[in-house]
């Protein structure tokens, strides 16, 4: 039986965190034998909105590549692609655009959220606006059933299953509606507390951060701002300190000492926090060993993506054969 295919990727504009690990990369490292997965580089979608900066695009392909194999992905088993280097996604780009309106676009809540945050104002990018369309494009070339994501793209999921219910009815059934498929943790928050982790908020811990690195943010965590004194009782919920135990310490009965204790006020939040730091750091240990191994072996990292994108670019180009049919542009055979 043919195995049911996976698109997922990332925009590389900096190394991947904790957030990318629960939200994504766990399950496409656990997914890579029951499915025939597709990891993308997305940088047609990072350069939406870093066109004023290729070199730094260009540069982050390599560092989130060697975060993919730090962490089990393997490209014997994954395709790994470079978005630009795949044609048909633009074509197909294209086409979608037909199928969507401005204020849809617009409307799309993730896509809103940035737009603020970016400060466009009046001055959106039309670019960066369609970037959800382009997404679909993306999911759909590869005729992918399951994307693994975190819960800020839902609704990109939500936008490419509308184009894909569009296109099947206007010309025929090409393509497959994709589901999405969240991580065990939906949103881990950052370490000053804000709800989200995330690159441009700059308060992440980085798969590839350092054992010193991590000690200082972790040290350094929000935790309970109503708490003064280690004898003040102090609230676990909702504390990103506990949900990160939650999240990365094994030792579960650890884990509720300490928060018996945080709640009874008498334990520090020094104890509490060290202990967070010896579980992040036997954690990311090995990602950190493995990382180094590819480190520097631009030849190798090279061979991966190329090969890649090659077999990647083999499947679109069908993809795109039954799309020109379906919408009567197949001129020339
Ligand atoms: N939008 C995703 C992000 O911000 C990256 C991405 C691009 C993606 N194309 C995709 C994710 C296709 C899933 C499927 O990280």
């Amino acid at each position: 039986m043919m195995k049911k295919r996976i698109l997922t990727g990332d925009r590389p504009t900096g190394r991947l965190h904790l957030g990318h690990y629960v939200g994504s990369l766990q399950n496409r490292v656990k997914l890579q034998d029951e499915y025939d997965q597709f990891v993308m580089l997305a940088d047609v979608q990072a350069l939406t909105d870093n066109f004023e900066k290729p070199e730094e695009v260009r540069k982050n392909i390599k560092e989130v590549l060697l975060d993919y194999l730090a962490v089990g992905i393997d490209p014997k088993k994954t395709t790994i692609l470079i978005q630009s280097q795949i044609p048909e996604i633009a074509e197909l780009t294209v086409f979608y655009l037909n199928l969507v309106t401005l204020e849809r676009v617009l409307r799309n809540p993730t896509v809103k959220d940035e737009i603020k945050q970016k400060g466009f104002g009046q001055n959106i990018p039309a670019g960066f606006a369609m970037y959800p369309v382009s997404q679909a494009a993306d999911i759909t070339v590869f005729n992918a059933s399951l994307v693994p994501v975190g819960e800020d793209q839902l609704p990109m999921i939500e936008q490419t299953r509308e184009i894909v219910r569009k296109f099947n009815l206007l010309y025929c059934n090409v393509f497959v509606e994709p589901e999405a498929l969240l991580g065990r943790v939906k949103r881990l928050p950052g370490i000053d507390g804000n709800a989200k982790m995330g690159k441009s908020l700059g308060n992440c811990i980085y798969l590839s951060d350092s054992e010193k690195e991590l000690k200082k943010k972790v040290m350094s965590m929000y935790t309970d701002p109503n708490r003064i004194h280690p004898t003040d009782p102090g609230r676990v919920e909702g504390n990103p300190v506990f949900i990160y135990h939650d999240t990365f310490n094994p030792d579960k009965a650890e884990v509720e000492d300490l928060k018996k204790r945080y709640q009874e006020g008498k334990v520090g939040d020094i104890e509490v926090k060290e202990k967070l730091f010896a579980a992040l750091n036997n954690f990311l240990a090995p990602i950190r060993e493995k990382r180094s191994e590819f480190e520097g072996k631009d030849e190798v990292l090279d061979k991966i993506l190329k090969k890649g994108t090659e077999k990647a670019r083999k499947v679109a180009m069908e993809t795109m054969k039954k799309v020109r049919k379906a919408m009567k542009i197949d001129y020339f055979g």
